[in-house]
């Protein structure tokens, strides 16, 4: 199969040829690469079985681990949820359209091949122009993951999601870089108290001050041991990891200069590609060979930003152990640590005083 990238301009008009050919793939049962505004993803037909088994197939997906829908309006929540919960339409108010998924009881009209065989099926809302115009020109309702092979970091450009599904969809619609550059939060407004399954730019702070008290899954940030059960199934498999062993070196952050400096100093000198995940700020203290910033630490959305795209170029660059920074910003921490974690396989140093 040819995979075509087709330019989006984000305006109905000019993109109508576009979403045309979009429209006919999507309701033929077929998949198309989609920018949001947090991370590509790979779109099908919600209401469609068969399309969520060609998503789960081209990615490399288990089929356990659920699919997000997304919707443009908030009319077409009401047919695939059983109710819609009071908790989402206060959210939905406030951070729709926006990156936030939130999880509900499904309808009957949601397969299970979509939601892995929940009862519940997890919905977004994406802000995005291009996606929003997309999702009314086909189905109305697209199940989307993100467009990366499963366990590569996530697609920010449509020329990775090109990198990962070259000759397995048919297209790819380039709506440029993406804004965020991490997956939405999601929420689960199915138990008593609603609970954080993975944290996004909505951050708990954010989500508290519609809901108050919200609990946070455990597994996210902390180490998953073999019985722990993420309520995100997803959350559970190894994600977002380069080829090369990624360490993160946590502390002050004098000491963590000169720690990643002599273990780099280390391999170096017993001949192994290395290389360091610095930020701006931090980047000329490095001596080893290779280093790349990811951002600024004094604009922590450019961090998220960059992240994915940095840890693909590490595999182009073909090193063995890569040290990054921990960046524990104040408003997206959470949620780049949890990624960057994963990345890792847990791999954490940590320096003292
Ligand atoms: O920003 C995003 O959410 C992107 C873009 C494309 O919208 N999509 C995305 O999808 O990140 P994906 O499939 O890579 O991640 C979806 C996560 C998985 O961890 C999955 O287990 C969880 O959502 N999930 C989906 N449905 C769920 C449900 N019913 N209950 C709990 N978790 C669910
Ligand atoms: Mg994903």
């Amino acid at each position: 199969m040819v995979t075509k990238i087709v330019k989006a301009y984000g305006d109905h008009e000019k993109d109508e040829e576009l979403m045309k050919l979009a429209k006919e793939i999507i309701c033929s049962g077929g998949l198309v690469g989609m920018p949001t505004e947090t991370v590509y993803g790979l779109a099908g037909d919600a209401l469609n079985p068969e399309s969520s088994k060609k998503i789960y197939a081209a990615k490399g997906r288990p089929s356990d681990n659920p699919l997000i829908v997304h919707i443009a309006d908030i009319e077409a929540l009401d047919k695939i949820v059983e109710e819609v919960p009071e908790t989402a339409r206060r959210l939905a108010e406030k951070f729709w359209p926006g990156p936030l998924t939130m999880v509900m009881h499904k309808s009957e009209k949601v397969p299970y091949e979509t939601t892995g065989g929940l009862e519940t099926v997890a919905v977004r809302m994406p802000v995005n122009e291009i996606a929003r115009d997309f999702i009314r020109s086909t189905s109305g309702y697209i199940a989307a993951p993100s467009a990366n092979k499963s366990g590569r970091p996530s697609c920010t450009t449509a020329e990775h999601v090109y990198e990962d599904l070259n000759g397995e969809i048919p297209l790819i619609i380039d709506g440029g870089a993406v804004g965020i550059g991490i997956e939405s939060t999601i929420i689960d407004l199915t138990s008593e108290t609603p609970c954080l399954l993975r944290p996004g730019y909505v951050n708990l702070e954010m989500l508290e001050s519609v809901l108050g008290h919200v609990d946070v899954d455990p597994s996210i940030g902390g180490v998953i041991s073999a019985s722990a059960h993420p309520k995100a199934p997803g959350m559970k498999y190894k994600h977002y990891a380069p080829k090369g062993e990624l360490y993160i070196v946590e502390g002050p952050e004098k000491r963590v200069i000169e720690r990643i400096n002599s273990l780099a100093a280390e391999h170096e000198a017993a001949g192994e590609r290395t290389a360091v995940i610095a930020t701006e700020e931090t980047k000329d203290y490095y001596k080893c060979r290779v280093i790349r910033s990811v951002g600024k630490r004094s604009d922590e959305i450019s961090i998220a930003h960059n992240l994915f795209a940095v840890l693909r170029e590490m595999d182009e660059l073909n090193v063995s152990t890569i040290y990054t920074e921990a960046f524990d910003t104040p408003a997206m921490g959470m949620a780049i640590m949890n990624r960057l974690i994963r990345a890792a396989g847990h791999k954490i140093i940590k320096t003292e005083d």
